[in-house]
């Protein structure tokens, strides 16, 4: 007999979300890796850095951009944002999904990269960077420790980061002070790290400029493609998810914030032009 969704069963886009601009990185590797599905991208840029809020507001923050693009007809969502992923992801998946939908699935960003983390390090010591959220969280130290004892993981926060990309700064001699002063305050306290980790979706953006301010034989990690397999490994064990996923390769875009500055400031992100609608969640 033919396999059919229940009848009731939401189909739709797979809504990818970020408080800004940062997961239009995991985006990228994910349609490059699955380029026939459909995506609906939010990024909530009016209240964006979430890095610095405190618990309480990221979960409310974050649940109404699940719930949002629920009913949009996602019935996958990725939180491709660390800081959402440390601090909201569980409860949501605890205590939310089960009465909000328990067939729909919210997934987050920490757990596909720290089993990725394995194979990448060859002195076992590795150092992530992210924001003061996410480091204040210990997330990546506590997941690491599960699945490899045996590395040693250094975390250091850089608030300043997001805030310089959500900007247009990225690029600019501005942000150079501020990369070399956390690369340094990294390196300074364990400097057998030979694997960086950017446990910040924005942070790829600033890849050249820490390339040049920490040492040669530190390998820089960004998380896009880790995340992007590890989602392409789960829709091929979830057939039942991935039969609610639409397949048209099509991409939209929605902002909380004015359109104008997304669309100026995606295409950094992704190489091509985008045209945003705004939207207002509560
Ligand atoms: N891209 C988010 C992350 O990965 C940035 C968080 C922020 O808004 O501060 O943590």
């Amino acid at each position: 007999m033919r396999r059919q969704s229940k009848p009731n069963a939401m189909i739709g886009p797979i809504g990818i979300f970020d408080s800004g601009y940062g997961g239009l990185t995991i985006l990228r590797e994910i349609r490059k890796r699955l380029p026939e599905y459909d995506y609906l991208y939010l990024g909530d840029n009016a209240r964006a850095p979430y890095g610095s809020r405190s618990f309480d507001v990221i979960y409310d923050f974050t649940l109404q951009a699940v719930k949002y693009l629920f009913n949009r007809g996602c019935s996958l969502v990725i939180l491709a944002c660390n800081t959402a992923s440390a601090k909201a992801l569980r409860t949501i998946q605890q205590r939310d999904l089960p009465k909000i939908d328990p067939s729909r699935r919210v997934l987050g960003v920490i757990i596909p990269t720290v089993e990725a983390l394995g194979g990448l390090t060859q002195t076992n010591h590795i150092g992530v960077v992210g924001t003061p959220g996410t480091v204040a969280s210990r997330s990546y130290t506590i997941e690491t420790a599960k699945l490899y004892p045996e590395i040693k993981v250094t975390e250091v926060a850089c608030p300043m980061w997001v805030p310089l990309i959500e900007n247009g700064e990225a690029f600019g001699p501005g942000a150079d002070y501020f990369v070399e002063k956390y690369c340094r305050q990294l390196m300074g306290c364990d400097p057998e790290i030979d694997t960086l980790l950017l446990g910040c979706t924005h942070y790829p953006l600033l890849t050249e400029k820490i390339r040049k301010v920490i040492p040669e034989n530190v390998a820089i990690i960004p998380q896009g493609r880790l995340v992007a397999d590890s989602l392409a490994d789960y829709l091929k064990r979830h057939p039942e998810i991935a039969e609610r996923c639409t397949r048209e390769g099509s991409t939209k875009f929605l902002t909380t914030e004015n359109t104008e500055k997304f669309d100026r400031i995606a295409p950094l992100f992704l190489n091509h032009p985008v045209a945003a609608e705004r939207i207002h969640l509560d």
